[in-house]
């Protein structure tokens, strides 16, 4: 994507070069990623790197509701976690409640994850880059700490 095209635009110019069978799903995934990546990465603050624009107020109103669901310590793993500032703000707001997480990402983009672990230092060994659609989550029975994994495909993007 240039700097000249409307983001809208080309979202639906690769759905539908999918469904007109020019493109593959792994494609699929890799451009809709890149773009994502562009709009994400050019954001100078961090919230916008994550993918919503607007104060710290606004962070709270839109993301904080997640903690609601947190009864228990535990483990946590944000699916599309861009540039990791949920799972920096969900440990926080969990312990606000009393509440020990062990916070993990995913992402399908190589560079949003490369930024998170920039960001998350001491979390880059919890920050993997895969497709949410392939992922294999870990047995139930697994520690706090579990190591996710995707399958090969359909890919992270390149
Ligand atoms: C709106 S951001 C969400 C960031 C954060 N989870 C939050 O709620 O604030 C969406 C993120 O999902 C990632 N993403 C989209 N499709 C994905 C997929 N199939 N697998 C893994 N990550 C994906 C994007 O790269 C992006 O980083």
């Amino acid at each position: 994507m240039t700097e000249h095209q409307n983001p809208r635009q080309v979202r639906l110019g690769i759905d539908a070069a999918l469904g007109a069978g020019a493109i593959d799903e792994v494609r699929w995934y890799a451009e809709n990623s890149r773009l994502l990546e562009t709009a994400y990465l050019s954001s100078a603050d961090a919230r916008g790197q994550s993918g919503l624009n607007g104060d710290a107020a606004n962070w709270e109103r839109r993301r904080k509701v997640n903690v609601e669901a947190i009864d228990r310590d535990g483990s946590f793993l944000d699916i599309g976690c861009a540039n990791g500032l949920l799972m920096e703000t969900i440990v926080i707001w969990a312990t606000e409640r009393g509440h020990d997480l062990e916070a993990s990402g995913l992402v399908i983009s190589p560079k949003l994850a490369a930024l998170a672990r920039t960001r998350l230092p001491a979390r880059t060994d919890r920050i993997f880059v895969g497709n949410a659609i392939a992922l294999t989550p870990p047995p139930a029975s697994t520690s706090s700490a579990p190591n996710w994994s995707t399958s090969r495909r359909p890919a992270a993007a390149t």
